[in-house]
């Protein structure tokens, strides 16, 4: 069984996936992941995220890059956000999603177009999303915890930039697929969202 877990940034469909994972014993990819490593080794190369041909340079970063604490901050979630609009990362990122979506017994995946371009095929698609304000104070809590100095205003508007990049962008664009299920966690806890999203993944496969 393939589970797509699709959705914008801090829906929830991190925490959904891990969920689901544990729950039917599937092994999880976070896609965000690897563009994040793409947009942090383009820094590291002195590249701009913006250029077509650095950001594809930027697709050759080490596997050790991965386990990098620096991979989840928000600056490295904004480079991932602008070189993932170039085609060229998208493709040399495509391979490696395809193969762990089709491995034998099984996997799920979360990340933008799981449901559309790389597992088309998934049994069950789920496409979480929440209000930017929902979004915005969950972000703000956990930035808080860290000790990150944020306003609530700046997450939110950096929020909406990067819906609407991820939106707008004419290849691969953040949009549910036509057959997934939109679960909107605005006002559901942690553990209403996750049983919703079981719910919804047993219905479906
Ligand atoms: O999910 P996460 O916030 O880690 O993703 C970082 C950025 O990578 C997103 O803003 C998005 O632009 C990009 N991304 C993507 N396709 C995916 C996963 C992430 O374009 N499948």
């Amino acid at each position: 069984m393939i589970i797509a877990v699709d959705g914008p940034t801090a829906s929830g469909k991190g925490t959904i996936a891990k969920a689901l994972s544990a729950h039917f014993g599937l092994p999880h990819l976070d896609t965000g992941l690897l563009y994040r490593a793409v947009g942090r080794q383009v820094a590291l190369n002195g590249g701009d995220p913006d250029d077509a041909q650095d950001a594809l340079e930027g697709c050759t970063f080490p596997d050790t890059l991965l386990d990098d604490p620096s991979l989840r901050n928000e600056e490295t979630g904004g480079l991932a956000s602008r070189v993932s609009v170039h085609p060229p990362v998208r493709d040399a990122l495509f391979e490696r999603q395809r193969a762990f979506a089709t491995q034998a017994g099984g996997a799920i995946l979360d990340g933008r177009d799981i449901g559309t371009v790389i597992a088309p095929e998934a049994e069950a698609k789920l496409f979480v999303t929440a209000s930017v304000e929902a979004r915005a104070q969950r972000r703000f809590l956990e930035m808080r915890e860290r000790g990150v100095r944020v306003t609530l205003l700046e997450i939110a508007d950096d929020l909406r930039r990067r819906d609407e990049r991820d939106r707008e962008r004419t290849i691969a664009p953040l949009i549910p697929a036509e057959d997934a299920m939109v679960l909107d966690t605005s006002s559901l806890g942690r553990d209403e969202a996750i049983e919703a999203a079981i719910e919804a993944v047993e219905r479906m496969a």
